[in-house]
């Protein structure tokens, strides 16, 4: 059997990555003060309809949607911002705990085309901001991204800004690409036309005509901003600046969700081998509200983990933790095996990492085993040890020999660790 396309397994060296991140993300949200959210990994389907947008790529053709056996419309998460949005309304955090600064790390599901960094299945790290209007938070919310690539030393990253404006300023864009696309508007693809009805913005976002020379020289966002959006961009970028955070304006990021106002920005890194967009995010001013909630504005970001992760192979980073086993026990005979268990549960009642042989090994075997687990420290039960009630310790570094009481075994290797880490 084969796991399904765009999905993967993740061991080994990875899995100490993944699990290193987390720990890395958990102590970077502490110091903004944000704090942790588990929503379902699926929802209604309208909360991503009316949240991400019914002509946006993502709804339109990315979706796993079923009908559950009760008769229900259900959606594989594609994203957390609207789930986390309709959270905020359902459990009415809105009505005190504004502002309210949240972070999210878990799949999300997008029937793509899977490619190096473009998964069915994948990870996002995500934050969103609730209740503030300011553009310090916008900045604030980037600085975030920037700072998590600094932490972990991945360089060549490059911060892309724009304004999508607000309502007025998009109606009024939005009146400029119509007259722009109309002349030509049969020269471009079905969707296009589509889009050309029902949302002329997300014609820009198109994956067949994007890159045209019709689309290149279409209109820009920026000249059709109200004085309102310019003055937030203004704040947003002079923000940035006063955190020395590096950023280029690029008017062509239109982002491809519906539900963005003002601020947007995408994260890249210069890496070749894969999709190189690691993070991106933007400001939602109407998305609670469309989803039936009271008007509360909204700013995050996600980051794509996994497109991440290729970005650290591509530059050679490892970021991993430093783990290696306390002890590995093992008994010289299948007799002391009961002796062995109930020794090993003690250790690890006590706060150490043990591993041991389960399948009585011999000696050589069980040495080996050690070095393999690369364990500090080896514990040997034999007769002997549990007639007289001590234990056989062996540093497995230094290969020097204890035969240490077991009443004074604990003290003992906390000791010997205390030393071992120190060193
Ligand atoms: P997005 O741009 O659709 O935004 O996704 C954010 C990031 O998720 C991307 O920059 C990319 O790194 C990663 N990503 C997206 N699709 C895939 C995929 N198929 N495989 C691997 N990685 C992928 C959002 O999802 C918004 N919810 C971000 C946001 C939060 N805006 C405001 N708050």
């Amino acid at each position: 059997m084969q796991k399904p396309k765009g999905t993967y397994d993740m061991f080994g060296k990875d899995s100490e990555t993944y699990l290193y991140f987390n720990k890395i993300v958990e102590s970077l949200m502490d110091k903004y003060n944000y704090k942790y959210f588990k929503t379902p990994t699926f929802e209604l389907s309208e909360v991503f309809h009316s949240g991400v947008g019914e002509t946006t790529d993502i709804v339109s053709k990315e979706t796993y949607d079923f009908v559950d056996r009760g008769g229900r419309n259900i959606t594989l998460r594609p994203e957390g911002t609207a789930g986390l949005a309709r959270c905020l309304i359902e459990n009415k955090l809105y009505a005190e705990s504004l502002p309210l600064k949240a972070w999210y790390l878990g799949s999300m599901f997008r029937y793509e085309r899977p490619q190096a960094g473009r998964n069915r299945e994948f990870t996002q790290f995500g934050v969103e901001a609730y209740g503030i209007d300011d553009p310090s938070i916008d900045a604030e919310v980037i600085s975030i991204l920037v700072n998590l690539f600094k932490m972990i030393g991945l360089t060549g990253i490059k911060v892309n800004i724009n304004s999508v404006g607000d309502k007025e300023s998009r109606e009024n864009y939005r009146n400029a690409l119509v007259e722009y696309f109309k002349p030509n508007i049969n020269d471009l693809c079905e969707d296009c036309k589509v889009r050309f009805e029902k949302n002329p913005l997300r014609m820009l976002d198109c994956k067949i005509d994007g890159e045209s020379e019709i689309m290149k020289n279409a209109p820009i966002i920026t000249d059709y901003l109200t004085e309102e959006s310019k003055k937030h961009f203004e704040l947003v970028q002079k923000y940035l600046s006063d955190m020395n955070i590096d950023f280029d304006v690029n008017p062509r990021i239109v982002r491809g969700l519906d539900y963005y106002t003002n601020t947007v920005f995408e994260v890249e890194a210069d890496i070749k081998g894969s999709q190189n967009v690691l993070g991106a995010g933007g400001r939602y001013n109407n998305l609670i509200q469309n989803l039936g909630g009271p008007s509360v504005p909204g700013v995050g970001f996600a980051v794509g983990v996994d497109r991440l992760f290729l970005a650290l192979k591509e530059k050679e980073i490892d970021l991993r933790e430093e783990k290696t086993l306390d002890i590995y026990a093992f008994a010289t005979s299948e007799n002391e095996k009961d002796y062995l268990i109930s020794l090993v549960n003690t250790l690890r009642l006590n706060g150490f990492d043990v591993d041991m042989d389960y399948t009585s090994r011999n000696m050589k075997n069980n040495f080996s085993r050690a070095d393999k687990l690369d364990a500090k420290f080896i514990i040997i039960i034999g007769e002997d040890e549990i007639k007289n009630e001590y234990v056989t310790i062996k540093d497995n570094k230094t290969k020097e020999g204890f035969k240490i009481s077991l009443n004074e075994m604990i003290d003992f290797l906390d000791k010997k660790l205390e030393g071992y880490n120190e060193n």
